[in-house]
């Protein structure tokens, strides 16, 4: 029987995503080994898309995924994608190739949830790009990235560069995406990693708490089922750092607490 998945005798490597497998050729195409229940890409990606130099692949395995890849393990968790609030953290993510279908998606659902109210869009669309999460061991990698979601966010929105939305968003993503080694959870300069949850209480306002990357990874085994720990409240193993008050968009923008 046919299952639609086709050999290529001339690939270099493979690109191994679940079901989504796929073949680097000789030419330096990326073509795709695909299951019945998934899309065909509309075009083959090329190599040169996927890494940016075979010594950056030897050292940190930096591969990017294909867009294609990204969408259908995005249709996976559909909802999840969509809904604003919904927090993602991609702990390798190198330009963010998640992160930014991840953010379109939130963005497109903000735009048609809050349909003709400008200040609603603009603020629940800051929301979406603050429960985007990305660490990154590659300086330049995290400055690609940041920018790349940047630029995403202020032409959705039809953003000026330097409007407090835009300026907000920038430190948003100065703190999200984090220059670090997703492993060790420590920072580039050795301080142990930090994310911020933030959140929005209305009327142009959100809150910020910080938490620990080790702490809450710890806190998801304790609370797992079955373990010593799994009859404590949330409010006993998630326990911030710091708290600040409520913040506008503007203080946001200009705060150096980022
Ligand atoms: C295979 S690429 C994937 C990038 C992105 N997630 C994607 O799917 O296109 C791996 C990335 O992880 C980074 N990386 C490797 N080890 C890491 C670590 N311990 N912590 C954080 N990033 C790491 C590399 O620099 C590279 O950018």
């Amino acid at each position: 029987m046919d299952d639609g998945v086709h050999e290529e005798p001339y690939n270099v490597g493979t690109l191994g995503i679940g079901d989504g497998i796929g073949r680097v050729l000789r030419n330096g195409t990326a073509i795709r080994l695909y299951s019945k229940n998934m899309n065909q890409p509309e075009k083959p990606t090329m190599v040169n898309d996927l890494i940016k130099s075979r010594d950056r692949v030897a050292d940190h395995g930096e591969v990017f995924t294909p867009d294609w890849v990204v969408e259908d393990m995005l249709n996976l968790v559909k909802d999840e994608s969509e809904r604003i609030d919904s927090r993602f953290l991609e702990p390798a993510c190198g330009a963010g190739n998640f992160l930014a279908p991840i953010l379109q998606r939130k963005l497109s659902s903000a735009t048609r949830k809050y349909q003709g109210r400008e200040f609603d869009i603009e603020c629940y669309s800051l929301l979406g790009l603050m429960c985007c999460y990305g660490i990154e061991l590659l300086e330049d990698n995290v400055i690609e990235c940041r920018s790349r979601l940047h630029s995403l966010f202020v032409s959705q929105l039809g953003l000026d560069s330097d409007s407090p939305t835009a300026l907000a968003a920038r430190a948003v993503l100065d703190t999200n995406i984090v220059h670090g080694d997703a492993l060790s959870m420590k920072l580039a300069n050795g301080q142990p990693i930090e994310f911020a949850e933030w959140g929005y209480v209305g009327k142009g306002r959100f809150q910020r708490r910080d938490f620990r990357f080790d702490v809450l990874v710890q806190a998801s085994d304790f609370s797992a089922e079955g373990s010593l720990f799994a009859e404590l409240g949330k409010q006993d193993v998630f326990v911030p750092i710091r708290s600040y008050p409520a913040m506008t968009i503007v203080e946001i923008g200009t705060s150096s607490v980022c």
